[in-house]
């Protein structure tokens, strides 16, 4: 058996959350291997809406197992709160939840000096989601992170005060005491409820589930284009969003990876700062942010909206191995007469069609080809065979630029809005 990897390839929110849920009867087992709760996965089935943030999206199929990776960071605080949202959904976590021992912990100081970070970059900041992603990802990589395993530890308080010690030499005189005041208890309550929770070695666990012939999808956060390395630095989030997130954020060999599915918009968004060559800064952009809801599911913030991007699209498919794609929220572009699709990028007169080494403050301007819309409302299909010619045409069109099959079609949010294609 091997691991199915679902994962964004543009900047995030593509709709990575709808998908997995509607994919999770497929699998055993459905895994995050990277991020944490910046990210805001939406599920919507039987008139019931739910944003996951840490919790894989296959939570609320029974029969599957949930598993929170090595190369996810937690926030106790926000993953108890989403445990207890939940749980009144009739969800019983004990039994379908499980946390890696090796995952990281947000501590309430990693927050406060998140928001340090950007303060002191002023118009330079990332945009973060200050859920303390970055300086939590530093911690790990500097070799001083606290881990769900050491939870169990006898030195846990200590080690707790030491690092926070070493945080608050790195804040100086930044007001970090009322903060701190206001969130310390609730996070050692968090961890106090989270004991309830089975922690596990869980490269060895998926390991011997493959070998027993289980299926496991791992569910990526974030999108490619915010990837550490392969994003728009630094402009970007602290892990590897990438395919290859998920050898190191569950512990999977390579030769163990299947299907890489990768989702994307049939437009495109960025919540954040940096920068987007398809952006429309217009009346189109709002049109689009109107229609789709592009507000962020984590921190509410309107997302920029923009054209679809090949260029970008085809670098992530040939970051990631995509050997499959999901075009999402196609009617949100329902009553748009001319759709325009990126091909190409002028950079300094000159037509390239890959991304430049550090597009931040580059003078590029997108090339694009413009083909008719479908002007049908598509929220109601079921299937292709009744789709509009145009529409047809358009999924052919990217199908035939990007060289891998749309084996997925989402037409609305919810579950039931999804053609497979086969
Ligand atoms: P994720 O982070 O990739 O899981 O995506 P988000 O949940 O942050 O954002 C995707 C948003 O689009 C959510 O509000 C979804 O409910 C919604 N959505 C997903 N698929 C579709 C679709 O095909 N059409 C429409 N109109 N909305 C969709
Ligand atoms: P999902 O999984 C969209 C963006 C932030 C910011 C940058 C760095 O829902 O697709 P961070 O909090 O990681 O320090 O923020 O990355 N960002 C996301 N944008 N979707 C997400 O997750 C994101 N997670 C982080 O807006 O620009
Ligand atoms: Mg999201």
């Amino acid at each position: 058996m091997k691991v199915d990897v679902l994962l964004g390839l543009q900047w995030g929110d593509e709709g990575k959350g709808k998908i997995v849920d509607v994919i999770t009867p497929d699998y055993d087992i459905i895994a995050r291997f990277q991020g944490g709760p910046n990210a805001g996965h939406t599920l919507i089935f039987e008139g019931q809406k739910q944003v996951l943030h840490t919790i894989p999206s296959g939570i609320f199929r029974s029969n599957t197992l949930n598993v929170i990776g090595n190369g996810v960071v937690i926030d106790p605080v926000t993953l108890k709160a989403e445990i207890l949202e939940i749980e009144k959904k009739g969800v019983d976590v004990t039994k379908n939840l499980l946390i890696s021992k090796k995952a990281h912990l947000i501590l309430p100081t990693h927050k406060i000096l998140d928001r340090y970070s950007e303060e002191s970059k002023g118009k330079k900041k990332i945009g973060s989601t200050l859920k303390g992603i970055g300086p939590t990802y530093m911690d790990k990589t500097g070799r001083n992170g606290l881990r769900m395993g050491d939870t169990q530890g006898d030195q846990f308080k200590e080690r707790y005060d030491t690092l926070v010690a070493k945080h608050i030499r790195l804040l100086g005189d930044y007001p970090y005491q009322d903060l701190l005041k206001e969130t310390e208890n609730a996070w050692f309550e968090a961890i106090e409820f989270l004991s309830k929770i089975e922690l596990i070695d869980s490269e060895h666990y998926l390991n011997n589930a493959l070998q027993s012939g289980k299926k496991i999808l791992a569910e990526g956060a974030q999108g490619t284009l915010l990837d550490i390395d392969f994003g728009t630095y630094p402009f970007v989030t602290s892990s590897n969003t990438v395919t290859a997130g998920t050898c190191t954020g569950l512990g999977i060999a390579p030769n163990k990876v299947g299907e890489v599915i990768g989702i994307f918009k049939a437009y495109c968004t960025r919540v954040g700062s940096g920068p987007f060559p398809t952006e429309l800064e217009n009346e189109v952009g709002q049109k689009i942010r109107e229609i789709g809801h592009e507000y962020g599911a984590t921190t509410g913030r309107d997302r920029r909206c923009g054209w679809i991007d090949l260029p970008a699209l085809k670098y992530a498919n040939m970051i990631n191995g995509v050997t499959q794609l999901s075009m999402m929220k196609a009617d949100v572009l329902d009553t748009f007469d001319t759709i325009h699709v990126c091909t190409h990028y002028k950079v300094n007169g000159e037509l390239v069609d890959y991304l430049p080494y550090d597009i931040t403050g580059m003078d590029i301007e997108p090339v694009y080809k413009e083909v008719k819309g479908w002007n049908t409302d598509l929220t109601g299909l079921k299937d292709l065979k009744n789709a509009p010619q145009e529409f047809l045409d358009y999924i052919a069109y990217l199908e035939q630029e990007l060289n891998v099959p749309i084996s997925i079609v989402s037409v609305g949010p919810d579950r039931d809005q999804t053609i497979n294609r086969g």
